[in-house]
C-alpha cells in the first residue's frame, strides 16, 4: 500500500456517485422487522408516550399497519400482545382468539406476502410481569415455564405465524418449543431465538408499550449480564444445538461488538443473525430529534447502517416503515 501523497483516500469520496459505488454496506427494507403491539377491541389506536410514532392497536388497525409496512417494502412484522386479562400463569398467551392469534390470521389473509413473526414470552400475560411462572419465593421456575411457552408457540403457529420468536430467556426453551411444534405438525415453522438478550435498561419504553413491567424485582436472574461477551457465544451455541434457525442479539446499538462476534462464530456460519434496535434506542433518537439536536432521518439511517455493518442480516426496529420510506426517497 503506497503512502501519502500517492495514497489519497479522499479521491473516492469526491462525489456522491463515487461514494455510492464503493460503499461496502447498504440497508434494504426487506431486512427490517417492524414490532407491532396488538390489543383487544376495534378501532383502537393508543399512542405510546415514550415512543412517538408507536401505537397499541386493535387487530383491525394492526392490519392497516401491516398493509402500510408491506407497501413500503418492509419484509416482516413481529407481533406482541396485550391480553384482555392477566393471571399468574399467563394463560392468555395461548388463547385461540388472543390479540396476537387473531392478528396473525387477519394479516396473513390481507397481506400474505408479509412475513409475520410472533414474540413468544409470558411477561405480557402474567399478572406479576415476569417472563415465566413464579415459585413461592418469587424466583422464576425455569422448567415449569417451558411447557407454557411451548403451548403459546403452538397456538401462534396454528394461527399461521411464519416465524416463532421466543424472548423469555429460559434455558431449554428452544428445544421445548421445537419439539412441541414438530409434534403439532409445524415441523416447517422456523424459530428465531432471542439468543443473546441482555438485562438492559433500554427496554424501559417497551414495557410501557407492552404493559409488561415486572411488579417486583427485575429480569437479571434470566437475561444476560451486560458485562459478558463470551457468554453470548455460549447462548447462541446452545440455542443452535436446540434447533434455532435464526438467532438474535438484543439490544443492538450498545451491543454491536456482540453482533460482530456472533456473526463470526464458526458454529453459526450460514445462520442468519438478527439484531433488535430496542425501544430505548428508538426513544433516545426520537427525543433528540424532537429537540432539534439531531437530524431525524440521518441519525435513524446511520444507527441502522451501523447495526448492518456490525453483521446483522435482519434488524428489528420501530423505525422500519420510516426508514424504508426514507431509503426509497434517497434513491
Ligand atoms: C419480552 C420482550 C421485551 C422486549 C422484547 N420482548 C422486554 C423485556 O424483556 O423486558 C424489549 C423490546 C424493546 O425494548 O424494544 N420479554
Amino acid at each position: 500500500m503506497p503512502d501519502f501523497p500517492v495514497a489519497r483516500p479522499r479521491r473516492l469520496r469526491r462525489t456522491e456517485a463515487l461514494r455510492s459505488i464503493v460503499r461496502e454496506h447498504a440497508l434494504d427494507p426487506r431486512q427490517f422487522v417492524w414490532p407491532l403491539f396488538v390489543r383487544p377491541g376495534t378501532g383502537v389506536r393508543t399512542p405510546v408516550g415514550s415512543m412517538p410514532g408507536v401505537f397499541q392497536t386493535s387487530v383491525d388497525e394492526c392490519v392497516k399497519d401491516a398493509v402500510a409496512a408491506h407497501a413500503a417494502g418492509v419484509g416482516s412484522v413481529i407481533l406482541f400482545g396485550i391480553p384482555e386479562a392477566k393471571d399468574p400463569e399467563g394463560t392468555g398467551a395461548w388463547h385461540e382468539h388472543g390479540p396476537v392469534q387473531d392478528a396473525v390470521r387477519a394479516i396473513k389473509r390481507e397481506v400474505p406476502g408479509l412475513v409475520v413473526m410472533t414474540d413468544v414470552c409470558l411477561c405480557e400475560y402474567t399478572s406479576h410481569g415476569h417472563c415465566g411462572i413464579l415459585r413461592p419465593d418469587g424466583t422464576v421456575d425455569n422448567d415449569a415455564t417451558l411447557p407454557l411457552l411451548a403451548r403459546e408457540a403452538v397456538s401462534h403457529a396454528r394461527a399461521g405465524a411464519d416465524v416463532i420468536a421466543p424472548s423469555d430467556m429460559m434455558d431449554g426453551r428452544v428445544a421445548a418449543i421445537r419439539a412441541a411444534l414438530d409434534t403439532a405438525g409445524f415441523g416447517e415453522t422456523p424459530i428465531l431465538a432471542y439468543a443473546a438478550k441482555y438485562a438492559s435498561a433500554f427496554y424501559g419504553p417497551f414495557r410501557e408499550a407492552a404493559e409488561s413491567t415486572p411488579q417486583q424485582g427485575d429480569r437479571r436472574g434470566y437475561q444476560m449480564d451486560p458485562g459478558n461477551g463470551a457468554e453470548a457465544i455460549r447462548e447462541v451455541a446452545l440455542d443452535l444445538a436446540e434447533g434455532a434457525d435464526l438467532v438474535m442479539v438484543k439490544p443492538a446499538g450498545p451491543y454491536l461488538d456482540i453482533i460482530r462476534r456472533v456473526k463470526e462464530m464458526p458454529g453459526a456460519a450460514g445462520i442468519p443473525v438478527a439484531a433488535y434496535q430496542v425501544s430505548g434506542e428508538y426513544a433516545m433518537l426520537k427525543a433528540a430529534a424532537a429537540n432539534g439536536w439531531l437530524d431525524h432521518d440521518r441519525a435513524m439511517l446511520e444507527s441502522l447502517l451501523a447495526i448492518r455493518r456490525a453483521g446483522a442480516d435482519l434488524i428489528l426496529t420501530y423505525f422500519a416503515v420510516d426508514a424504508a420510506r426514507a431509503l426509497r426517497g434517497a434513491r
